[in-house]
């Protein structure tokens, strides 16, 4: 999969243009506040996801202007493809060639994309929620079903939780919530498997990566880790079985708190770099490599599910790394189109634009 033109009209600092960008790997220079970012973030929106940044739609207008148009040409399939996406109203609407689209949700899954930015070294210093959330988004890239099935489990979840904070001034609902434990154990017996699956491909390429990077000189491991116990070789009855039989031994516990403290909105991915946990002991650096061995790792299972590679977008990465490391990087993703911003003045990479004060330009060199 790779990117043949992306156009923007009134998105962040970026001046009106379409960008022609190579098939291999283009190397975005310039200086601070120049609109870096703003390019990778405006790529990785045809996603369908939400700005990595975190950043709300109206903020991604320019300044003074009300509406942003942003629309990419990409070949996938076997064929040209298209996004439009208006951003407006604190909303942004989708076209996926030329059908336009109720949801953003809509358009996951068509055009991939991974994305690093220092940002993203939080998957490894926060908590699980942001382990999960990068579980969940990769496996909704790769089956858009999952999204259906993560969507369902969260209705009943909020169900669950709504009764349990009627009960204690409707002592007669208790008997109700038997039901809904096992609606519950059911539906995420179905996420936690596909989250074991993912994990078991994920892991190799993760642990081959890292060793590449690091020089052979540390390893990594990875771990899909269930708050009630559950283990990768069992089926989804025997998961079911044992959330359920969590879910009703912590009732009281739950009806106290008033949320649900066990099931798949609790789970984590155990990340440790020479045995010991990554969000307590690793280094600065060996967070950051480990970061980016999951993100390349997700990039190497998308495209041996999906047969096309996704388009890789990282951001001040090259900065950080020495030149071993830079090497090994951009030999790995030789295969794929690549997107990478840097603010030195590189001149030994093929395809170099510069960009200054959102204008984009080709370098002479
Ligand atoms: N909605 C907006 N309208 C106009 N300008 C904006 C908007 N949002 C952000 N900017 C500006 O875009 C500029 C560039 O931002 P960006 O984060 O892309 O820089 P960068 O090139 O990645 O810099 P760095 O090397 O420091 O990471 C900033 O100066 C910011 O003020
Ligand atoms: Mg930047």
């Amino acid at each position: 999969m790779f990117v043949k033109s992306i156009g923007f009209e009134n998105y962040r600092n970026l001046e009106n243009a379409v960008v022609y960008p190579e098939k291999g790997i283009n190397v975005i220079c310039g200086n601070n506040a120049q609109g870096k970012t703003n390019l990778i973030e405006c790529l990785w929106l045809f996603t369908g996801g939400r700005s990595f940044r975190g950043s709300k739609e109206s903020e991604m207008i320019t300044f003074g202007e009300k509406i942003s148009r942003i629309f990419l040409n990409f070949y996938s399939e076997e064929r040209e493809q298209t996004i439009e996406i208006d951003i407006a109203g604190g909303k942004r609407r989708a076209v996926l060639n030329d059908v336009p689209k109720s949801y953003m949700s809509q358009i996951v899954g068509n055009f991939c994309a991974v994305v690093f930015s220092p940002d993203h070294l939080t998957l490894i210093k926060n908590g699980p929620e942001e382990r999960r959330g990068f579980i969940n988004g990769a496996l909704c890239q790769i089956k858009p079903r999952y999204a259906a099935m993560l969507s369902k489990y969260k209705k009943i979840l909020n169900e669950r939780n709504a009764l349990l904070k009627d009960i204690p001034r409707h002592r007669e609902l208790e008997d109700t919530l038997e039901i809904w434990d096992e609606k519950l154990a059911e539906e995420g017996a179905l996420v936690a498997v596909e989250r074991f699956r993912y994990i078991e491909k994920l892991m190799p390429e993760a642990v081959a990566f890292y060793e590449g990077i690091s020089d052979g000189k540390e390893n990594l491991e990875i771990e899909y880790k269930m708050k009630c116990g559950c283990e990768p070789y069992m089926d989804r009855y025997e998961i079911a079985g044992m959330m359920l039989k969590a879910l009703r031994s912590h009732q009281n516990d739950d009806i106290y708190c008033g949320y649900t403290t066990y099931g798949v909105h609790r789970d984590d991915l155990s990340v440790k770099i020479n045995g010991k946990e990554a969000r307590s002991f690793g280094s600065q650096g060996q967070q950051r490599s480990a970061v980016l061995a999951l993100k390349l790792a997700e990039a190497a299972v998308l495209e041996k599910e999906k047969g096309e590679s996704p388009v890789i977008l990282l951001d001040d990465v090259l900065s950080e790394l020495d030149q071993s490391r830079k090497n090994f990087l951009l030999k790995k993703l030789d295969r794929n189109q690549v997107f990478i911003t840097c603010c030195e003045n590189i001149t030994e990479a093929e395809n170099i634009v510069r960009i200054t004060e959102g204008k984009i330009s080709k370098s002479e060199e």
